[in-house]
């Protein structure tokens, strides 16, 4: 009995010791790291954080910046044009933005700024009013159109309170901020695990890439390659280095794979336009000045997977999806035309039904055609598509032939 407790308080007494031992060691390494008083700020602001939002904390010490040295004060202190506020001895910044990722991440947010989900993604809700010129000017090089507009009648329509929380939920991707910078790297990474596998999920881009007007998340877990995702993906490798992700680690793509990542040595790119051929989400689809390099740069990723015969097939049907969808819409633009040049509709959008069948007609039906044939989603192109397609037209031919008539009675 006196043994086995013996045994215990010699144990415990050796692991504090052992404890201590590896404690004495870690700071004295700690503190030969470069940023010395900001290794012992951390953890200030840890052992104080760990009682007030331990979360924020247990997240911070799993992600690749604790085990990087970068620190809590690294990304809180104010940079230039940002507030500070003072809090328990230190001054931190009020608010963070890009612009404190971009101090060690530049790359990333140089690529990040020429795309979509840059200033076009704000603008498209509240036109270009909180743009400065010079960053319309930068936006307008890329996505000509996409900055330099008004801002959005359904938006307006529907006041403010659906802006904010609605629309700017999602399109806050994009979100000029106070200090310059434009939008947040935080909507795909987390803002204390920084985690690229967190990144790689597909529900990470089905936080705002879902819904009837934009179905790429519904349309992935139909595809094959959701369904062997879902399947397999205990086995693969999500956070494998960017620079070094091979099929090994992930044999399936998910949203990053085929819109952004380095897959088998490719450029990994922040910037989601650069692998886009066509503007699906307009009501009639052109092709992108970047046609070519945008088709080429995508069917790299799928022939590290597939062979060019398939991808090429693939393509050739997708296409003609896009041409078919084109016609039909293109149909129901001249009926909407002519009702309004024989005056039988306002001048004003949103007022009559006729303008929300036309509406979803084209953004949500005509849109999920064309998403579906590129992602390998049939039930889109067909039921959720095409189907909803005729149905929305016969339609607006039967209201069509209604105003006309009663117009002529008049
Ligand atoms: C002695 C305890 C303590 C220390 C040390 C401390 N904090 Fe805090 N912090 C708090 C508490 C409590 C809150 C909750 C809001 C408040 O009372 O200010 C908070 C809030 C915050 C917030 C949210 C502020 C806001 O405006 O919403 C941030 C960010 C933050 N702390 C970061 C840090 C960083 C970074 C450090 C180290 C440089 C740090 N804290 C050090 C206790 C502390
Ligand atoms: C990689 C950058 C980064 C690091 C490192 C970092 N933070 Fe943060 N933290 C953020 C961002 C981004 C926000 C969101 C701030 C905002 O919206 O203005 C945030 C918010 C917070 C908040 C407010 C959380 C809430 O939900 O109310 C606290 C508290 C906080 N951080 C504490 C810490 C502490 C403590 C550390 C170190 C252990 C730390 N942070 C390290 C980026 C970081
Ligand atoms: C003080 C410099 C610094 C700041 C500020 C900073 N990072 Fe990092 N970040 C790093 C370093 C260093 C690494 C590790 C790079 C490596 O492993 O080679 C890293 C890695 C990452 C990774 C890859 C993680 C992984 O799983 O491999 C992501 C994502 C990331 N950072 C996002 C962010 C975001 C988002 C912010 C702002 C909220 C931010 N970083 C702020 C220095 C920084
Ligand atoms: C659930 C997230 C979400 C909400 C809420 C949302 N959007 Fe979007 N929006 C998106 C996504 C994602 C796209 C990209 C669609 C694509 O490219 O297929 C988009 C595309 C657009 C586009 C077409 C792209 C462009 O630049 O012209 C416009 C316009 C738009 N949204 C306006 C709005 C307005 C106005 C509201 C509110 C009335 C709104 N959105 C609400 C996520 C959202
Ligand atoms: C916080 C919301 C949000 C998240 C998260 C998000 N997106 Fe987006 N995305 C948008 C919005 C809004 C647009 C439309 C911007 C516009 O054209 O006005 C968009 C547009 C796009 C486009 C079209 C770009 C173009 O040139 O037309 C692609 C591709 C894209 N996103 C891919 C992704 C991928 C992949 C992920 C996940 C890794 C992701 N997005 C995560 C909101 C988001
Ligand atoms: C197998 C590769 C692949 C996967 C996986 C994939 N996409 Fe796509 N995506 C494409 C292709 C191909 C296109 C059409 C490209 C073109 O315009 O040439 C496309 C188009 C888009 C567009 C339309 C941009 C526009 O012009 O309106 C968005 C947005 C988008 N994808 C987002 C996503 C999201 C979010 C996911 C995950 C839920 C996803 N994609 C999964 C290959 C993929
Ligand atoms: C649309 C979602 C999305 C947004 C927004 C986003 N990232 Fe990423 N990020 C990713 C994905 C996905 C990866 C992994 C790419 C891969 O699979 O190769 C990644 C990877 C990274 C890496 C590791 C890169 C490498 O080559 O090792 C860093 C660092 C990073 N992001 C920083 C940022 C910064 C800084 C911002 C803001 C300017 C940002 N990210 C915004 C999705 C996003
Ligand atoms: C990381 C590897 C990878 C990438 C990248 C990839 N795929 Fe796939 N794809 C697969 C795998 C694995 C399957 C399932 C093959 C099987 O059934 O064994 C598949 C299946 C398919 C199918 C068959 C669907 C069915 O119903 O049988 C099509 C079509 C397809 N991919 C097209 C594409 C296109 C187009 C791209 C590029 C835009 C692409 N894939 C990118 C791995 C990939």
């Amino acid at each position: 009995m006196f043994k086995s407790v013996f045994i215990s308080v010699f144990i415990g007494t050796a692991l504090i010791v052992a404890a201590f031992i590896i404690n004495a060691k870690r700071p004295a390494k700690e503190t030969a790291q470069p940023g010395a008083e900001f290794v012992r700020a951390t953890g200030k602001c840890a052992e104080c954080h760990r009682k007030e939002t331990s979360a924020v904390v247990h997240q911070f010490q799993r992600s690749r910046h604790a085990a990087k040295w970068v620190n809590c004060l690294d990304c809180h202190t104010a940079l230039e044009g940002q507030e500070s506020q003072e809090h328990r001895g230190f001054t931190i910044a009020k608010h963070l933005t890009a612009k404190n990722c971009s101090q060690c991440h530049a790359t990333e947010y140089n690529q990040f700024i020429k795309s979509r989900h840059g200033a076009p993604a704000w603008a498209a809700v509240t036109g270009k009013g909180d743009f400065t010129p010079e960053q319309i000017a930068f936006a307008e090089t890329y996505h000509r159109g996409a900055v330099d507009r008004a801002a959005n009648q359904l938006a307006i329509l529907e006041g403010p309170g659906a802006i904010n929380t609605g629309c700017l939920g999602c399109h806050d991707i994009g979100k000029p901020n106070e200090d310059g910078s434009i939008g947040t790297c935080t909507a795909c990474h987390a803002r204390h695990s920084a985690s690229i596998a967190l990144a790689r999920e597909p529900e990470t881009c089905g936080q705002c890439h879902m819904g009837p007007d934009h179905s790429q998340i519904e349309i992935y877990h139909e595809s094959k390659h959701g369904v062997i995702y879902n399947a397999q993906k205990r086995d693969m490798n999500l956070s494998a280095e960017p620079k070094k992700l091979s099929t090994a680690d992930m044999s399936v793509p998910t949203c990053a794979t085929c819109h952004m990542s380095g897959l088998e040595g490719l450029k990994v790119t922040h910037d989601t336009t650069e692998r886009l051929s066509y503007w699906l989400f307009a009501a009639v689809s052109e092709v992108r000045p970047t046609y070519q390099q945008g088709q080429d740069a995508m069917k790299e990723v799928c022939l590290k997977c597939h062979t060019q015969p398939y991808v090429d097939k693939f393509y050739q049907e997708a296409e003609v999806v896009v041409g078919a969808t084109n016609t039909k819409i293109k149909d129901a633009k001249v009926l909407m035309a002519s009702l309004r040049e024989e005056g039988l509709l306002t001048p004003q959008a949103f007022d009559e039904l006729i303008e929300f069948l036309y509406f979803d007609l084209w953004h949500y039906y005509g849109r999920t055609a064309k998403h579906g044939a590129f992602m390998g989603g049939a039930d889109f192109v067909q039921w959720h598509g095409n189907y909803e397609l005729l149905l929305k037209m016969t339609e607006m031919k039967e209201i069509a032939a209604q105003l006309r008539e009663n117009h002529a009675k008049r």
